[in-house]
C-alpha cells in the first residue's frame, strides 16, 4: 500500500473515501490507511506505524480488540476524542489467511453530531434547573402554611399565598416559552408566509401593550421612515419578536420613561430599532444577552420577573427569515435593539 502511484481502482475508491480506513491483520500490525485516516489522526502511515500510535488510550485499544474478538461487524465500537475532533470509531472484523482475526477499521468526523448532542444535554439540564427552582418555593410556602403555624394570622398566608402566585405564573411563563421554542425546532418555517407591513405590525403590538405603558407612564412613539416596508413572514413569529422586545424595553424601562420605535430603510433591509429609556446594561452585563437562560443580575434588574429565553427566541425566529439583530445599551440611559429584515420580494 505504500506505493500510491500504483493506482487500482479499489485504492481510488480508499482514497476517495470520507470516512477513514485502517486495516490491520491478525499480530495489529497497520496494513492499509487510506488519506482521510490520516488526515482524521494526524499521523501518516509508515510501517512503523502501530495501533499505539493511533490509539494511544488504552481504553480504546481495549475497544477495539474486543470488538474484533467478537468477530461481527460494530458500526459504533467507541468514540475517540482527539482535542476538537471527535470521531466514531467502527469495527468489520475478516480472518486473514487463516492466521487469526483481522480488521477494517471504520473512522467518522461526528464532532459537529456530538457538539449538538451535548448542547441538548446542557439545555436539559439547564431547563431542569430551572423548573426546579420556583418549584420548590411554593412548595416550602405550602408546607410552612400547612404546618399551621400561621393558622392565627390571615395576613401572613395571603402574603404567602400571593408569593406562591407570582412563583407559579412564572413558572407557566418558562413552560410556555420553551413549549414555543421546542415547536419551533419541530416544526419548520410555514410556507403559507404572507408579506406584512412593519409599520403596521408594530403599531398594532404596541396598541397591546398601552395598559403596561400607561401604567408605568411611558410615552411610545412610532415613526415610519419606511411607509411600505413589506416583509415576507409568518405574522405569529413577526408578533413573537416585537412583542418581546417591546415588553423588554418596558419592563426594563424607568417609570416616566419613553420608547421610541422606528422603522427605516436600510441598504440591507428594513431596520427597526427599538430604544428605550430605561436601566441599560453594561458591556459586561450584556455579554450573555443572547445565552438561554441569561439574565443580568443588579439592584435594577430585581424584582422583574422574566424567563431568560426571550432574546433567544427572538434571534431564533429571526434566523429562520435570514433577519438579524444588533443591540446598543449604556447603564442607566438606555438600550436600543435593532432588528433589520430582509425585504420582501
Ligand atoms: N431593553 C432592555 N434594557 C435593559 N436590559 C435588557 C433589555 N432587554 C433585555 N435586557 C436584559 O437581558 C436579559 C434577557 O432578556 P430576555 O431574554 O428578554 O429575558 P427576560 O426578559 O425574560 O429576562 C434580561 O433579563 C435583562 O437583564
Ligand atoms: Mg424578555
Amino acid at each position: 500500500m505504500s506505493d500510491r502511484n500504483d493506482r487500482t481502482l479499489p485504492l481510488q475508491v480508499l482514497d476517495a473515501l470520507h470516512e477513514g480506513v485502517i486495516v490491520v491483520d491478525a499480530r495489529r500490525a497497520i496494513i492499509l490507511m487510506n488519506p482521510r485516516a490520516e488526515q482524521l489522526l494526524g499521523r501518516r502511515w509508515s510501517p512503523s506505524v502501530a495501533l499505539a500510535d493511533l490509539f494511544p488510550d488504552a481504553a480504546a485499544r481495549a475497544a477495539l480488540e474486543a470488538a474484533i474478538a467478537a468477530g461481527r461487524a460494530t458500526s459504533q465500537a467507541f468514540c475517540h476524542k482527539l482535542g476538537e475532533v471527535v470521531l466514531e470509531v467502527g469495527v468489520s472484523p475478516f480472518t486473514g489467511g487463516g492466521t487469526g482475526l483481522g480488521a477494517v477499521i471504520l473512522l467518522s468526523d461526528i464532532t459537529e453530531t456530538w457538539k449538538t448532542e451535548q448542547e441538548r444535554l446542557r439545555f436539559v439540564s439547564m431547563v431542569v434547573h430551572e423548573l426546579k427552582s420556583p418549584l420548590s418555593a411554593i412548595l416550602n410556602y405550602i408546607n410552612v402554611i400547612l404546618t399551621g403555624m400561621f393558622d392565627t394570622d390571615p395576613k401572613r398566608v395571603r402574603e404567602m399565598l400571593e408569593r406562591c402566585k407570582i412563583r407559579g405564573e412564572a413558572l407557566l411563563d418558562l413552560v410556555r416559552d420553551l413549549l414555543y421554542i421546542n415547536r419551533r425546532e419541530v416544526e419548520p418555517v410555514r410556507k403559507d408566509a404572507e408579506d406584512f407591513d412593519l409599520c403596521t405590525v408594530l403599531g398594532e403590538q404596541v396598541d397591546f401593550f398601552t395598559v403596561q405603558t400607561e401604567r408605568h407612564r411611558i410615552r411610545v412613539t412610532v415613526r415610519c421612515d419606511a411607509p411600505r416596508a413589506m416583509v415576507r413572514a409568518d405574522r405569529a413569529d413577526l408578533d413573537r419578536v416585537f412583542m418581546n422586545l417591546l415588553s423588554n424595553s418596558i419592563k426594563y424601562n424607568r417609570d416616566g420613561g419613553a420608547i421610541d420605535v422606528r422603522v427605516s430603510d436600510a441598504d440591507d433591509g428594513w431596520a427597526v430599532a427599538i430604544s428605550d429609556t430605561g436601566i441599560g446594561m453594561s458591556t459586561a452585563e450584556s455579554e450573555g444577552l443572547f445565552r438561554e437562560f441569561y439574565r443580568v443580575k443588579n439592584e435594577r434588574t430585581a424584582g422583574i420577573p422574566g424567563t431568560g429565553l426571550g432574546l433567544v427566541t427572538v434571534k431564533r425566529v429571526l434566523s429562520d427569515y435570514g433577519a438579524k439583530i444588533a443591540f446598543s445599551s449604556k447603564p442607566g440611559k438606555g438600550s436600543t435593539f435593532t432588528v433589520t429584515f430582509p425585504k420582501a420580494p
